[in-house]
């Protein structure tokens, strides 16, 4: 078998990089979303994206037409019967992607893999809603897509190996650097990344220093291209919350539970620079200025 058609489910952060990616590796790839206006959004999000790339160099413009070209962008899912692959990338919640897994696996062929672009619920629990569950994987990208480098390929006690060997190959023709890891709450990156994260609200609250200077401190001290408090910004306060409350649930470990002024944040709608509010102030996004917190 041979990974040539894609269909990518959701259009938003996640969902049009993956999209992207695949369609510039020359994947035709067949895009959805539940609404007209949130498949524009993503599109549009794509253009710019490539315009980029473009810019900078690393496509040409006939090399940006022709991935545009192989988008389908369709609001039916009736039109991913012919894929090979499909990789969900919609909210994480359970119950809707066990459902999305249950339809995909009425409408698509016998061969076809399901992929799972999740960050935390486990593929295990997902196998479960399909009739295909050695045909199940998760596969793990980081935000941006475009310019990220990883995707974790996530397999589970029952994947067939043919299936991760199709996984790997795939995430190299994108141009990626695949790592192999079991399905265990946060594979292996949010694992480790997750806790950092928290500790820093920790550190803060803690009085160990300003908001600014432990981002600073990480960002010099560490050579990370982001602070730890513009990164949660930039995943997401939200994403960050619920994907430490998996973590928590799994592993029951104090390291993994939600400070609670991440929980207050999420729960005031502060959910980073999507929601022009998190531990900074978007207001200019050039120039995002701190949020006084404590
Ligand atoms: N498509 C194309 N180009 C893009 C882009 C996109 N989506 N986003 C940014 N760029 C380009 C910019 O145009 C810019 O180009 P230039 O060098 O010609 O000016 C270049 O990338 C750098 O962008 P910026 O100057 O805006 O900002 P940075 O220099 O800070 O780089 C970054 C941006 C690559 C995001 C860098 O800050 C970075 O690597 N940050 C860390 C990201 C990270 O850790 N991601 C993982 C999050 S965890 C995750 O995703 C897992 C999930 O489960 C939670």
């Amino acid at each position: 078998m041979k990974i040539e058609k894609v269909g990518v489910v959701g259009c938003g952060l996640m969902g049009s990089g993956i999209a992207q990616v695949t369609a510039v590796a020359g994947l035709p790839t067949k895009v959805l979303e539940v609404s007209q206006d949130l498949l524009d959004k993503g599109l549009a999000s794509i253009n710019r994206s490539l315009s980029k790339l473009v810019e900078k160099g690393e496509l040409t413009d006939q090399q940006k037409s022709q991935a545009v070209a192989r988008l389908q962008p369709t609001l039916s899912l009736a039109d991913f019967a012919d894929c090979d692959l499909v990789i969900e990338a919609i909210v994480e919640n359970l119950e809707r992607k066990r459902q999305l897994f249950s339809e995909l696996d009425r409408l698509v062929k016998p061969e076809a893999i399901l992929g799972s672009n999740t960050s935390s619920i486990p593929i295990t629990e997902l196998i479960l809603a399909t009739r295909r569950p050695a045909r199940v994987l998760g596969l793990h990208f980081f935000n941006p897509v475009p310019l990220m480098k990883l995707v974790e390929v996530v397999k589970t006690v029952v994947t067939d190996p043919e299936v991760v060997q199709l996984a790997l190959d795939f995430a190299r023709l994108l141009g990626k650097t695949p790592i192999l890891t079991t399905d265990r709450a946060g594979f292996i990156v949010n694992r480790l990344l997750i806790p950092y994260l928290l500790d820093a609200v920790r550190a803060f609250q803690e009085g160990c220093g300003s908001l600014e200077d432990i981002d600073q401190g990480m960002k010099l001290g560490c050579n990370h291209p982001m602070g730890p408090f513009t990164l949660m910004d930039f995943i997401g306060i939200d994403t960050t919350y619920f994907i430490a409350e998996v973590l928590f649930n799994e592993y029951r470990e104090t390291r993994f539970a939600p400070p609670p002024l991440l929980k207050r944040m999420f729960l005031a709608g502060m959910h980073g620079r999507k929601a022009g509010k998190g531990f900074y102030d978007y207001t200019d996004p050039k120039k995002p200025q701190v949020n006084k917190l404590l």
